[in-house]
């Protein structure tokens, strides 16, 4: 929408949160606070975002990049109305409609940003403000109402009588404004009040004595007032964001066997008729095909899981790659990097880290794989250990198509099977094997007959067996 700039105010410290990191920095659902702020902007339609940062500013810029929006320093929080000050002195010539929104109050959606703007232009107002009815308003600004349902003005919590308290009728701290007026109401705020701060609320004062009107919008679903203010209010919001995630999953195809059980995070996409059993956590960018089937305990962040895979109970994975119809788990660890061909199987406690395991292949069983490229059909033996680092560095271990190994073999890298060969189980390969051979290396085997009854026969009485009489000639 041309015209048309949101400032968005994220300077507080939020000591309520008792937090060495900005309030608006806090997570929810994967991302801060101040990021679902933007995001619903960006839906809205707005380009230009000004970010006014202060405390704790670093932990804000990645948010500000990631929509290309300029930062506005409020170096000490005089309040909402200076913070709104420094904000629009960032702002293009081209701004004609000002949004401000607050970087703590993530809940608020699209449609109801192209409300407020539309309410502020059908009224022919200076100002609309979205406002919610809450069953407890403590610790909101509250709405008082002219005789013709225009705001007459909006009270802190602190500056208010009982009366006005039992306002249920809050402030969300969202509005629209004719720059214009904003840029001329701005200066003449005061910060005589209970907490010796500028108000950007008092600017609905600075209307009424211009005679011009605010426009006050209700919100349909009051929780999108909710701003954050401490831990059990940053929880409260993520239950909410979180909900509303999996209702749009469930929408689109998704079964989730129990919604109140599953943590999806906002950026987590999933594809028609998956099914995601109870317990399950997916985050950060994951993105999941069609008809894939994740097990209770899975705990998947930043991979790419493809159609019809299936991971069984308690599998993690991190910055990983499972292809099409694989299967992994139970209890599997695949660690960044690790890439797991179509249909291939890992499977009990097996760790895969930098590996790409070819199409087909099996490591079934108890094994690690580090660096290492894994052809076609290749049976990975239970056990096996790719031996990658000496101390200093990391080395590769290849093995070629359909190479079959022996349990518990130990591939002491830089180390490279050719396609097609065998190696025997309880083997330590040091050198690299050719194609099609056989390659064993163990101890040969010794055996003294009868050694336990002669020299350990209490043994064999612990275990209840008959010590069996020794004849001389045996050895
Ligand atoms: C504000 C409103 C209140 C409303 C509530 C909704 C005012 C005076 N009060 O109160 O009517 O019900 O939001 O959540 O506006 N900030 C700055 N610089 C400052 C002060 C604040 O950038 O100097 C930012 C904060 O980082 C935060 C937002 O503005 O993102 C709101 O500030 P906060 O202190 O939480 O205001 P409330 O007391 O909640
Ligand atoms: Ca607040």
């Amino acid at each position: 929408m041309k015209g048309i700039s949101a400032i968005i105010l994220a300077a507080g410290q939020g000591k309520r949160m008792k937090s060495a990191l900005p309030k608006v920095a806090h997570s929810v659902l994967g991302k801060p606070a101040v990021w679902h702020v933007a995001q619903a902007a960006r839906s809205a339609g707005i380009r230009e975002m000004v970010f006014v940062l202060g405390y704790g500013r670093d932990k804000v810029l990645p948010t500000v990049e990631a929509f290309g929006g300029k930062v506005a320093i409020q170096e000490t929080q005089f309040g909402t109305g200076d913070a709104a000050r420094c904000g629009l002195a960032e702002l293009s010539a081209g701004a004609k409609e000002v949004v401000v929104l607050c970087g703590d109050a993530p809940l608020i959606r699209p449609g109801t940003i192209r409300g407020l703007l539309a309410a502020r232009r059908r009224k022919g107002a200076v100002a609309s403000v979205l406002t919610g009815m809450l069953d407890n308003p403590t610790g909101y600004g509250r709405i008082v109402r002219n005789a013709d349902g225009t705001v007459a003005k909006i009270v802190e919590e602190k500056d208010a009588d009982p009366a006005t308290r039992k306002i249920r009728e809050v402030n969300s701290g969202t509005y629209a404004f004719d720059r214009v007026f904003l840029e001329r109401a701005l200066p003449r705020l005061s910060d005589v009040n209970a907490q010796r701060e500028y108000y950007l609320t008092d600017l609905v004062l600075e209307a009424l004595a211009e005679g011009k009107c605010v426009a006050p919008v209700v919100a349909g679903d009051p929780d999108e007032v909710r701003g954050i203010n401490s831990r059990r209010e940053l929880a409260e919001a993520t239950r909410i964001v979180l909900n509303r995630k999996l209702d749009a999953l469930m929408d689109s195809g998704v079964t989730l066997i129990d919604p109140d059980r599953t943590y999806i995070e906002t950026e987590v996409t999933i594809g028609q008729d998956s099914v995601i059993e109870p317990g399950v956590s997916l985050l950060g960018k994951t993105r999941v095909g069609r008809c894939a089937r994740i097990q209770t305990g899975c705990v998947v962040e930043d991979c790419i899981v493809g159609d019809g895979a299936h991971l069984k109970p308690y599998s993690v994975m991190t910055s990983s790659r499972v292809r099409n119809d694989a299967i992994i788990g139970p209890f599997s660890h695949l660690r960044p990097e690790a890439d797991i061909g179509v249909g291939a199987h890992i499977g009990n406690f097996v760790e895969v880290k930098k590996s790409r395991i070819g199409r087909g292949s099996k490591a079934n069983h108890l094994s690690y794989l580090g660096d290492a490229i894994v052809g076609k059909k290749v049976n990975v033996g239970a056990g096996t250990i790719t031996c990658n680092y000496d101390g200093i560095a990391k080395y590769q271990t290849v093995l070629g198509d359909g190479v079959f190994e022996g349990s518990d073999t130990m591939l002491v890298a830089p180390v490279t099977v050719g396609k097609g060969a065998l190696i025997g189980a309880g083997s330590t390969i040091t050198q690299n094997v050719p194609p099609y051979a056989l390659a064993i290396s163990r101890a040969e085997q010794k055996v003294s007959e009868f050694w336990v009854a002669r020299k350990k026969p209490e043994l064999l009485k612990k275990a209840g067996l008959a010590v069996p009489v020794v004849k001389k000639g045996d050895k």
